[in-house]
């Protein structure tokens, strides 16, 4: 059972920037309920929207979630093909709606094993047009630290022929141009980074919710940010 968590007054004022989500425990919910992992994913799927527009309400420019790491394909056939049917309808979603909605779509990841009407989406999605304000919402998929790291430092090398600097190499992630994630939130109980945004995760502050993923909600959203808001964030210094 989803446990209750108080109700918490976040400063709208001094809201995160970047908000990045490992959002784990979808199969948990769904064995719970003695239902196939699928319909865990389906509910988190769902939470996924609420959230970003939860995020887009209260003014976090970008947001960032792990939908599907480059270790996920180990899961079985069905399970994968789940999580990418629903990536897949949410980018169907997103060229209809998300232009007045106002998300911009960045895939973060390897999209190489991606092709045909897939891949067609993940490259249109990415080109629609929203106003400056828009929210930024990063998918991670096929993603993996360690080889966007390898990729990006090849790539900066590659481009540069010789050394190249802590600037050079971050103008070559995924998330190039994008400020670093000011807050990082695991679901599930579980206290790993799971090689998510290993480079970009460097000065981010760190919450984790017990809550599973499908049972998140905005008022846990609040407690983290809130939880935030009251850190002293020193990067090293004093
Ligand atoms: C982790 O829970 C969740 C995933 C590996 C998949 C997340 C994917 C989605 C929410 C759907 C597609 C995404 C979007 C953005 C539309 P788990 O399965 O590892 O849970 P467990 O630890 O309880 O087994």
């Amino acid at each position: 059972m989803p446990k209750q968590t108080q109700s918490v007054a976040i400063d709208r004022s001094r809201i995160p920037a970047h908000i990045a989500i490992i959002m784990d425990g979808n199969g948990r919910w769904a064995t719970s309920r003695l239902l196939p992992r699928s319909m865990g994913h389906r509910e988190g799927a769902k939470k996924f929207r609420e959230i970003a527009s939860y995020c887009q309400e209260i003014g976090v420019k970008h947001l960032t979630v792990y939908a599907f790491s480059t270790e996920n394909w180990k899961r079985p056939k069905e399970e994968v093909d789940t999580i990418l049917s629903l990536f897949r309808d949410y980018l169907i979603e997103a060229k209809e709606e998300l232009g007045q909605r106002n998300i911009r779509i960045r895939i973060l990841g390897d999209l190489a094993p991606f092709e045909g009407e897939l891949r067609d989406l993940i490259e249109e999605v990415q080109t629609i047009n929203c106003r400056e304000d828009a929210l930024i919402a990063n998918i991670a998929v096929n993603y993996g630290g360690r080889a966007e790291l390898v990729t990006a430092a090849n790539a900066a090398f590659a481009k540069k022929g010789g050394p190249i600097t802590e600037e050079e190499l971050a103008a070559c992630l995924y998330t190039a141009g994008q400020p670093d994630p000011d807050l990082i939130i695991r679901t599930s109980g579980e206290y790993r980074i799971s090689g998510f945004l290993l480079w970009q995760c460097s000065y981010s502050e760190f919450f984790f919710s017990d809550l599973l993923w499908p049972d998140f909600t905005t008022e846990e959203l609040d407690r983290a940010i809130f939880s935030f808001q009251n850190r002293k964030r020193r990067y090293g210094g004093v």
